[in-house]
Protein backbone atom coordinates (compact mmCIF):
# COMPACT_ATOMS: atom_id res chain seq x y z
CA UNK A 1 0.00 0.00 0.00
CA UNK A 2 1.16 3.53 -0.55
CA UNK A 3 1.93 4.68 3.06
CA UNK A 4 2.45 9.02 4.18
CA UNK A 5 3.97 9.98 6.63
CA UNK A 6 3.78 12.84 8.46
CA UNK A 7 6.78 13.81 10.83
CA UNK A 8 8.30 10.54 9.11
CA UNK A 9 11.83 11.87 9.71
CA UNK A 10 11.29 12.35 14.00
CA UNK A 11 12.08 9.31 16.18
CA UNK A 12 8.94 7.37 15.84
CA UNK A 13 8.47 8.53 12.39
CA UNK A 14 12.24 7.26 11.13
CA UNK A 15 11.73 3.65 12.90
CA UNK A 16 7.91 3.54 11.56
CA UNK A 17 9.66 4.29 7.58
CA UNK A 18 11.92 1.25 8.67
CA UNK A 19 9.33 -1.18 9.49
CA UNK A 20 6.36 -0.03 6.30
CA UNK A 21 9.19 -0.59 4.10
CA UNK A 22 10.34 -3.81 5.44
CA UNK A 23 6.80 -4.68 4.75
CA UNK A 24 6.76 -3.79 1.67
CA UNK A 25 4.79 -1.15 1.20
CA UNK A 26 5.53 2.36 -0.58
CA UNK A 27 6.40 4.90 1.94
CA UNK A 28 6.03 8.76 1.39
CA UNK A 29 7.15 11.34 3.93
CA UNK A 30 6.14 14.53 4.90
CA UNK A 31 8.50 16.66 6.92
CA UNK A 32 9.53 20.43 7.88
CA UNK A 33 13.53 19.14 7.97
CA UNK A 34 15.71 16.07 6.82
CA UNK A 35 16.45 13.45 9.27
CA UNK A 36 18.44 14.02 12.08
CA UNK A 37 21.05 11.04 12.70
CA UNK A 38 20.57 9.43 9.34
CA UNK A 39 20.61 9.91 6.05
CA UNK A 40 17.37 10.08 3.43
CA UNK A 41 16.56 6.42 2.95
CA UNK A 42 16.59 4.84 -0.30
CA UNK A 43 13.57 3.96 -1.46
CA UNK A 44 11.57 6.74 -0.10
CA UNK A 45 9.75 9.30 -1.87
CA UNK A 46 10.93 12.61 0.41
CA UNK A 47 8.40 16.06 0.59
CA UNK A 48 10.64 19.01 2.84
CA UNK A 49 7.71 21.18 3.48
CA UNK A 50 5.67 22.86 6.75
CA UNK A 51 2.52 21.21 8.03
CA UNK A 52 0.58 24.62 7.57
CA UNK A 53 1.40 24.37 3.69
CA UNK A 54 -1.64 23.17 2.14
CA UNK A 55 -0.46 22.81 -1.48
CA UNK A 56 2.45 20.77 -0.85
CA UNK A 57 0.25 18.67 1.74
CA UNK A 58 -1.99 18.38 -0.83
CA UNK A 59 0.05 17.12 -3.49
CA UNK A 60 1.92 14.51 -0.77
CA UNK A 61 -1.66 12.81 -0.80
CA UNK A 62 -1.74 12.40 -4.12
CA UNK A 63 -2.16 8.93 -4.33
CA UNK A 64 -1.72 7.60 -1.13
CA UNK A 65 -3.87 4.94 1.03
CA UNK A 66 -3.05 5.43 4.80
CA UNK A 67 -1.84 8.60 6.79
CA UNK A 68 0.60 8.46 9.34
CA UNK A 69 -0.29 11.65 11.32
CA UNK A 70 3.33 11.91 13.83
CA UNK A 71 3.53 16.06 13.38
CA UNK A 72 3.12 18.09 16.80
CA UNK A 73 4.36 21.39 16.69
CA UNK A 74 4.57 21.37 20.91
CA UNK A 75 6.18 19.39 23.47
CA UNK A 76 3.80 19.59 26.85
CA UNK A 77 6.63 21.26 28.27
CA UNK A 78 6.73 24.35 25.68
CA UNK A 79 2.86 24.11 24.75
CA UNK A 80 1.36 26.25 27.95
CA UNK A 81 3.82 29.00 26.24
CA UNK A 82 1.46 29.91 23.47
CA UNK A 83 -2.01 27.84 23.43
CA UNK A 84 -2.80 29.90 20.58
CA UNK A 85 -0.03 28.53 18.19
CA UNK A 86 -0.41 25.42 19.85
CA UNK A 87 -4.09 25.34 18.61
CA UNK A 88 -3.61 26.78 15.18
CA UNK A 89 -0.65 24.87 14.27
CA UNK A 90 -1.72 21.44 15.85
CA UNK A 91 -5.93 21.85 15.66
CA UNK A 92 -6.68 23.93 12.83
CA UNK A 93 -3.87 22.25 10.40
CA UNK A 94 -5.08 18.78 11.20
CA UNK A 95 -9.00 19.81 10.86
CA UNK A 96 -6.97 20.57 7.43
CA UNK A 97 -5.82 17.14 6.79
CA UNK A 98 -8.93 15.58 7.71
CA UNK A 99 -11.01 17.78 4.87
CA UNK A 100 -7.93 17.09 2.12
CA UNK A 101 -8.11 13.39 3.58
CA UNK A 102 -11.97 13.07 2.91
CA UNK A 103 -11.47 14.82 -0.58
CA UNK A 104 -8.81 12.07 -1.88
CA UNK A 105 -10.73 9.41 -0.15
CA UNK A 106 -7.58 8.04 1.96
CA UNK A 107 -8.85 4.49 3.35
CA UNK A 108 -7.65 5.63 7.22
CA UNK A 109 -6.01 8.19 9.21
CA UNK A 110 -3.78 6.69 12.24
CA UNK A 111 -3.08 9.77 14.66
CA UNK A 112 -0.53 9.99 17.29
CA UNK A 113 -1.75 10.87 20.46
CA UNK A 114 -0.52 11.03 23.53
CA UNK A 115 -0.38 8.73 26.56
CA UNK A 116 1.19 10.71 28.54
CA UNK A 117 -0.74 14.14 28.48
CA UNK A 118 -4.12 13.25 27.60
CA UNK A 119 -5.17 12.25 30.98
CA UNK A 120 -3.71 14.67 33.38
CA UNK A 121 -3.12 13.57 36.86
CA UNK A 122 -4.51 9.51 37.26
CA UNK A 123 -6.87 8.52 39.93
CA UNK A 124 -6.55 4.79 39.82
CA UNK A 125 -3.38 3.08 38.01
CA UNK A 126 -2.87 1.26 35.53
CA UNK A 127 -4.78 4.38 33.57
CA UNK A 128 -7.30 2.51 30.88
CA UNK A 129 -8.61 4.63 27.76
CA UNK A 130 -12.05 5.06 29.38
CA UNK A 131 -10.63 6.93 32.24
CA UNK A 132 -11.21 10.50 32.48
CA UNK A 133 -9.57 12.76 29.78
CA UNK A 134 -8.58 15.78 32.14
CA UNK A 135 -5.14 17.32 30.39
CA UNK A 136 -3.25 19.77 32.15
CA UNK A 137 -1.34 21.25 29.54
CA UNK A 138 -2.46 22.77 26.25
CA UNK A 139 -0.63 19.37 24.46
CA UNK A 140 -2.97 17.36 25.88
CA UNK A 141 -5.97 19.33 24.99
CA UNK A 142 -4.81 19.94 21.43
CA UNK A 143 -4.31 16.17 21.40
CA UNK A 144 -7.59 15.50 22.75
CA UNK A 145 -9.34 17.70 20.03
CA UNK A 146 -7.68 16.38 17.33
CA UNK A 147 -8.93 12.65 18.39
CA UNK A 148 -12.62 14.28 18.64
CA UNK A 149 -12.24 15.71 15.42
CA UNK A 150 -11.61 12.66 13.88
CA UNK A 151 -14.09 10.75 15.61
CA UNK A 152 -16.67 14.03 13.73
CA UNK A 153 -15.29 12.99 10.52
CA UNK A 154 -15.63 9.42 10.99
CA UNK A 155 -19.52 10.57 11.69
CA UNK A 156 -20.17 13.18 8.88
CA UNK A 157 -18.09 11.63 6.24
CA UNK A 158 -17.24 8.20 6.86
CA UNK A 159 -13.30 8.85 7.21
CA UNK A 160 -11.60 5.58 8.67
CA UNK A 161 -9.06 6.47 11.56
CA UNK A 162 -7.50 4.63 14.87
CA UNK A 163 -5.71 6.75 17.81
CA UNK A 164 -2.56 5.44 19.29
CA UNK A 165 -2.12 6.48 22.65
CA UNK A 166 1.52 6.60 23.22
CA UNK A 167 3.51 6.29 26.87
CA UNK A 168 7.29 7.10 27.03
CA UNK A 169 8.96 5.57 24.09
CA UNK A 170 13.19 5.46 23.94
CA UNK A 171 15.11 3.85 21.88
CA UNK A 172 17.54 4.95 19.01
CA UNK A 173 17.72 8.22 16.99
CA UNK A 174 16.10 10.36 19.79
CA UNK A 175 17.72 13.14 20.77
CA UNK A 176 19.81 13.03 23.99
CA UNK A 177 20.46 16.82 23.35
CA UNK A 178 16.52 17.17 23.20
CA UNK A 179 13.91 18.44 25.91
CA UNK A 180 12.15 15.47 26.32
CA UNK A 181 13.18 11.54 26.70
CA UNK A 182 14.69 10.59 30.08
CA UNK A 183 16.55 7.85 28.85
CA UNK A 184 18.03 9.35 26.21
CA UNK A 185 19.00 12.53 28.12
CA UNK A 186 20.60 10.62 30.93
CA UNK A 187 22.38 8.31 28.78
CA UNK A 188 23.84 11.37 26.77
CA UNK A 189 24.85 12.49 30.16
CA UNK A 190 26.66 9.21 30.65
CA UNK A 191 28.14 9.28 27.70
CA UNK A 192 29.91 12.62 28.09
CA UNK A 193 30.73 11.66 31.76
CA UNK A 194 28.12 14.50 33.06
CA UNK A 195 26.04 14.46 36.01
CA UNK A 196 22.41 13.55 35.41
CA UNK A 197 19.69 16.22 36.40
CA UNK A 198 16.44 15.38 37.61
CA UNK A 199 13.71 16.70 38.66
CA UNK A 200 11.95 16.11 42.12
CA UNK A 201 13.27 13.48 44.60
CA UNK A 202 13.00 10.95 41.26
CA UNK A 203 10.47 9.07 42.54
CA UNK A 204 8.05 10.32 39.37
CA UNK A 205 6.93 6.95 37.90
CA UNK A 206 6.46 6.80 33.78
CA UNK A 207 5.79 4.01 31.46
CA UNK A 208 8.97 3.89 28.98
CA UNK A 209 8.25 1.61 26.10
CA UNK A 210 11.14 0.72 23.97
CA UNK A 211 10.78 2.21 20.16
CA UNK A 212 10.53 -1.04 17.94
CA UNK A 213 7.36 -2.17 20.45
CA UNK A 214 5.62 0.91 19.91
CA UNK A 215 6.28 0.62 16.43
CA UNK A 216 5.01 -2.67 16.16
CA UNK A 217 1.87 -1.55 17.90
CA UNK A 218 1.53 1.27 15.44
CA UNK A 219 2.04 -0.88 12.44
CA UNK A 220 -0.93 -3.34 14.01
CA UNK A 221 -3.56 -0.96 14.35
CA UNK A 222 -3.01 0.35 11.10
CA UNK A 223 -3.13 -3.18 9.19
CA UNK A 224 -5.73 -4.61 11.12
CA UNK A 225 -9.41 -3.45 11.69
CA UNK A 226 -10.04 -3.42 15.19
CA UNK A 227 -13.20 -2.91 17.08
CA UNK A 228 -12.24 -0.06 18.72
CA UNK A 229 -10.91 3.52 17.66
CA UNK A 230 -8.23 4.28 20.65
CA UNK A 231 -5.72 2.49 21.81
CA UNK A 232 -2.67 3.06 24.70
CA UNK A 233 0.26 1.81 23.86
CA UNK A 234 2.81 1.47 26.85
CA UNK A 235 4.73 -0.95 28.79
CA UNK A 236 2.04 -1.43 31.38
CA UNK A 237 4.32 -0.90 34.01
CA UNK A 238 5.66 2.20 35.72
CA UNK A 239 9.18 2.64 36.92
CA UNK A 240 10.31 5.88 38.58
CA UNK A 241 13.39 8.27 37.59
CA UNK A 242 15.41 6.86 40.07
CA UNK A 243 15.19 2.89 38.40
CA UNK A 244 16.13 4.49 35.36
CA UNK A 245 19.28 5.76 36.75
CA UNK A 246 20.02 2.31 38.32
CA UNK A 247 19.50 0.68 35.23
CA UNK A 248 21.86 3.03 33.17
CA UNK A 249 24.17 2.48 35.82
CA UNK A 250 24.07 -1.20 35.27
CA UNK A 251 24.23 -0.99 31.21
CA UNK A 252 27.04 1.28 30.80
CA UNK A 253 29.12 0.14 33.87
CA UNK A 254 29.98 3.97 34.96
CA UNK A 255 29.71 5.42 38.18
CA UNK A 256 26.77 8.30 37.40
CA UNK A 257 26.50 11.10 39.51
CA UNK A 258 22.35 12.50 39.82
CA UNK A 259 21.47 16.25 41.26
CA UNK A 260 18.47 16.42 42.52
CA UNK A 261 16.82 19.89 41.27
CA UNK A 262 13.50 21.32 42.67
CA UNK A 263 10.29 19.13 41.86
CA UNK A 264 8.15 21.25 38.91
CA UNK A 265 4.52 21.79 39.54
CA UNK A 266 3.26 20.31 36.45
CA UNK A 267 5.06 16.46 36.30
CA UNK A 268 2.30 14.42 37.65
CA UNK A 269 3.92 11.87 40.30
CA UNK A 270 2.80 8.51 38.57
CA UNK A 271 1.46 7.06 35.50
CA UNK A 272 1.77 4.14 33.50
CA UNK A 273 -0.88 2.54 31.18
CA UNK A 274 -3.35 -0.09 31.35
CA UNK A 275 -2.63 -1.89 27.84
CA UNK A 276 -5.58 -4.85 28.04
CA UNK A 277 -7.23 -3.55 24.71
CA UNK A 278 -3.94 -3.34 22.57
CA UNK A 279 -3.09 -6.57 23.93
CA UNK A 280 -6.50 -7.69 22.93
CA UNK A 281 -7.72 -6.36 19.97
CA UNK A 282 -4.34 -5.77 18.07
CA UNK A 283 -2.54 -9.10 19.51
CA UNK A 284 0.23 -7.43 20.68
CA UNK A 285 2.43 -7.24 23.27
CA UNK A 286 5.60 -5.12 24.43
CA UNK A 287 8.65 -7.66 24.29
CA UNK A 288 11.73 -5.51 25.29
CA UNK A 289 12.87 -5.45 28.99
CA UNK A 290 13.81 -1.89 30.01
CA UNK A 291 17.53 -3.35 30.57
CA UNK A 292 17.50 -4.87 26.75
CA UNK A 293 16.15 -1.65 25.65
CA UNK A 294 17.81 0.73 27.60
CA UNK A 295 21.16 -1.46 26.46
CA UNK A 296 20.43 -1.23 22.90
CA UNK A 297 20.00 2.51 23.22
CA UNK A 298 23.30 2.90 25.00
CA UNK A 299 24.56 1.54 21.75
CA UNK A 300 23.50 4.71 19.75
CA UNK A 301 24.01 7.15 21.90
CA UNK A 302 28.09 6.13 23.00
CA UNK A 303 28.52 6.41 19.50
CA UNK A 304 27.34 9.59 19.37
CA UNK A 305 30.16 10.97 21.66
CA UNK A 306 32.67 9.17 20.55
N1 LIG B 1 8.45 11.04 21.91
C1 LIG B 1 7.53 10.99 22.86
O1 LIG B 1 7.84 10.93 24.04
C2 LIG B 1 6.06 10.96 22.49
C3 LIG B 1 5.14 10.44 23.39
C4 LIG B 1 3.79 10.43 23.04
C5 LIG B 1 3.38 10.95 21.81
N2 LIG B 1 4.31 11.47 20.96
C6 LIG B 1 3.85 12.03 19.69
O2 LIG B 1 4.40 11.27 18.63
C7 LIG B 1 4.64 12.10 17.50
C8 LIG B 1 6.08 11.95 17.05
O3 LIG B 1 6.93 12.22 18.15
P1 LIG B 1 8.51 12.15 18.02
O4 LIG B 1 9.04 11.85 19.37
O5 LIG B 1 8.91 11.29 16.86
O6 LIG B 1 8.82 13.67 17.71
P2 LIG B 1 9.94 14.31 16.77
O7 LIG B 1 10.01 15.74 17.14
O8 LIG B 1 11.17 13.49 16.80
O9 LIG B 1 9.28 14.17 15.32
C9 LIG B 1 8.27 15.03 14.86
C10 LIG B 1 8.58 15.38 13.43
O10 LIG B 1 7.59 16.32 13.01
C11 LIG B 1 8.24 17.31 12.24
N3 LIG B 1 7.49 18.56 12.30
C12 LIG B 1 7.26 19.34 13.40
N4 LIG B 1 6.59 20.42 13.05
C13 LIG B 1 6.37 20.35 11.72
C14 LIG B 1 5.73 21.18 10.78
N5 LIG B 1 5.16 22.33 11.13
N6 LIG B 1 5.70 20.78 9.48
C15 LIG B 1 6.28 19.62 9.10
N7 LIG B 1 6.91 18.79 9.94
C16 LIG B 1 6.95 19.16 11.24
C17 LIG B 1 9.61 17.47 12.84
O11 LIG B 1 10.54 18.02 11.91
C18 LIG B 1 9.96 16.05 13.26
O12 LIG B 1 10.72 15.40 12.27
C19 LIG B 1 4.30 13.52 17.94
O13 LIG B 1 2.99 13.82 17.51
C20 LIG B 1 4.32 13.45 19.44
O14 LIG B 1 3.44 14.39 20.03
C21 LIG B 1 5.64 11.46 21.26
Amino acid sequence: MNMLILGGNGFIGSHLVDRLLAEGHQVRVFDKYEEHFRKPVTGVDYCIGDFGNRGMLSEALAGIDVVFHLISTTLPKTSNDDPVFDVQSNVIEAICLMEQCVANKIRKVVFISSGGAIYGNPKTLPISENSSTEPECSYGITKLTIEKYLALFNHLHGLDYVVLRPSNPYGNRQNPEGIQGAVSVFLGRAAQGKSIEIWGDGRIVRDYIFIDDLVDGIYKAASLDPFSRVFNLGSGVGHSLNDIVEVIRKVTGRDIRVSYKAKRSFDVPSIYLDICRAKQELSWMPSVSLETGIEKTWQFVKKLYR
